[in-house]
């Protein structure tokens, strides 16, 4: 088969680490009888550069046309200036609207052979972490109304979350499809003694399993509450639903909690097969351009692309076989070294993971 993917490699560390994956999708190309096209296309402050736009209409029409798309990150010291719609992650906003990418799933998995690397104890994660964040990513408070002003001598600003009913229900189908191939237990992090919006959240989710999924077990916790937890003991959870905004920021914790925020992929994906496929992590604008970043997260979502946008679930577990492999061997990059280990460039670590396909 012949796939087009779409690739944004975008800014800072992005062309580095997409080069990464490339080289691996090429391997598992040459191995399995696939041809992945790639066709490279601006996003972000490099798009705002040579464009003028953080989304040029033609980054949205080839990304819409193609199998799926890849992306790196966006945004740099360089654009932290610009007004809001002229900021790079604005690109990477509307190409999720634009392409209806509502669900983004982002699994926080604990390496055998990394356990060293996570800042907790020992003891809290010996039994290994795998926490499926199931983000809701075009609504909310990403995309509500917003505006700013000035009153009695004072410039303010404001933002506004708001969720509907369809919006919290076809997420959490998301939630419970994942839920019903793993554990049936479901975890839905709000804000409810606070916020009107996640009342309606809480309700919903509730109503939802309650009627579609009856065997799935959906149990409430509060955000600042989860952000506790996923410290104190993260190995409780399983399947984790919840907000753009809420998504956002567990994701990195959860991240840091299995070791590093440069190891972990996500997929993005509306109604149809099309999807979205990138780190968690930015664009590391501070690391760029050294060939130190790590380029494992970024490897491990063209896998996440493989298997739920092509259904090659073979060619996945050859990634991520060849990536265990790699860490096994004692193989590091900069952010997850530690001591006795053996210390590789970014490119130097995508190469090990094609020798192992
Ligand atoms: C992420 C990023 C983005 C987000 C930014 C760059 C807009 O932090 O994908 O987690 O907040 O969604
Ligand atoms: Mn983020």
């Amino acid at each position: 088969m012949e796939y087009n993917i779409a690739v944004l490699s975008g800014d800072g560390i992005g062309p580095e680490i997409c080069s990464g994956a490339i080289k691996v999708l090429n391997k598992v190309g040459e191995k399995y009888g696939h041809t992945f096209k790639f066709e490279q296309l601006p996003i972000g402050g490099y798009a705002i550069d040579t464009c003028g736009d953080p989304l040029p209409d033609f980054t949205v029409k080839k990304c819409l046309a193609s199998d799926s798309v890849l992306l790196g990150a966006v945004g740099g010291y360089k654009w932290d200036n610009m007004p809001g719609d002229k900021r790079p992650e604005k690109g990477l906003l509307r190409i999720r609207k634009e392409m209806n990418l509502y669900s983004n799933i982002r699994p926080a998995k604990l390496w055998a052979s990394l356990a060293d690397a996570s800042p907790l104890k020992p003891e809290l994660v010996k039994n290994g972490i795998e926490i499926i964040i199931v983000r809701e990513l075009t609504g909310g408070i990403y995309f509500g109304e917003r505006g700013a002003g000035q009153e009695n001598d004072a410039e303010y600003a404001w933002d506004t979350e708001k969720y509907s009913v369809p919006e919290i229900e076809r997420i959490m189908r998301i939630a419970c499809e994942i839920a019903s191939k793993r554990s049936k237990k479901i975890v839905s992090v709000d804000k409810a003694n606070v916020l009107e919006s996640s009342r309606l959240w809480r309700r919903t989710v509730h109503r939802f399993a309650e009627e579609n999924y009856p065997d799935i077990e959906v149990t409430d916790v509060l955000v600042d509450n989860m952000a506790m937890q996923i410290v104190k003991n993260p190995a409780q959870f399983d399947v984790v639903v919840t907000s753009n905004m809420f998504g956002d920021i567990l994701s990195d914790e959860a991240a840091q909690v299995t070791g590093s925020i440069g190891m972990l992929a996500s997929s993005s994906l509306g109604d149809t097969k099309c999807g979205l496929y990138e780190p968690i992590h930015g664009s590391a604008p501070d690391i760029a351009g050294k060939d130190i970043a790590n380029p494992i997260a970024t490897i491990l979502a063209a896998a996440m692309m493989l298997r739920d946008s092509f259904d090659l679930t073979e060619e996945y577990n050859a990634i991520e076989s060849a990536v265990a492999k790699v860490l096994d061997e004692g193989w590091r990059t900069a952010d997850i070294y530690s001591e006795g280990c053996k210390k590789v460039k970014g490119s130097e670590m995508a190469d090990l993971i094609v020798e192992r396909i």
